[in-house]
């Protein structure tokens, strides 16, 4: 199978985790890693399985405001992280608006949030999964979420288990081809 792995990251945090699951899969499958601004129409038509991911704002997907905050956030040194992509660039919302996946394209959606309970954070996963269902793919895996501290930067020990789940949606993508 061939899986492209979709990320959007304003910090690098949600880009360091997508590195991982690709690592993961890629065990198993062609992996293509690649941010949202280079998932291309082409790209996607050439895929089996999408996995796409996005930092939780504001309780969900990112917006053009929230992106701009972001950008805040950083100069204001509200973060130890640097800003990674332009704010100006459209995020995982609006690429879902106008994605096309070929027939029978399998898809699943993760995403970072901050460590807590989700009544509290949000989770940006339920509208990565509404907009990829609404684009025609098939949901195969329940989304996940890997944390944050409120800082932004990643928790200890979610890039291996970024890695091991990106490990077992290797497995079962291929139990799905049986
Ligand atoms: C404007 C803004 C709003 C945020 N809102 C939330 C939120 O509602 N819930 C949450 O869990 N995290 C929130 N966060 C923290 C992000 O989830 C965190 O910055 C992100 O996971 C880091 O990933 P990235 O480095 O890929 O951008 C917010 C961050 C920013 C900058």
């Amino acid at each position: 199978m061939r899986v492209l792995v979709v990320y959007e990251s304003m910090y690098g945090q949600t880009g360091a985790v997508a590195e991982r699951i690709a690592l993961g899969l890629t065990r198993i499958h062609t992996t293509v890693l690649t941010t949202v601004p280079r998932a291309t129409a082409d790209e996607v038509a050439r895929a089996d399985a999408l996995v796409v991911g996005a930092p939780t704002h504001h309780h969900g997907l990112s917006t053009s405001e929230s992106r701009q905050v972001a950008a805040v956030v950083a100069e204001q040194g509200l973060t130890p992280l640097d800003m990674r992509a332009d704010p100006l660039v459209p995020g995982i919302r609006e690429w879902l608006t106008t994605l096309a996946p070929p027939d029978g394209c399998r898809a699943v959606a993760f995403d970072t949030r901050v460590d807590g309970p989700t009544i509290l954070t949000g989770r940006a996963v339920h509208e990565i999964d509404k907009g990829l269902a609404g684009a025609g793919a098939l949901i195969v895996a329940a989304p996940e979420s890997f944390l944050v501290h409120m800082d932004s930067t990643l928790v200890a020990g979610e890039g291996d288990r970024a890695e091991a789940w990106g490990l077992t949606l290797g497995a079962t993508l291929s139990a799905l081809e049986e």
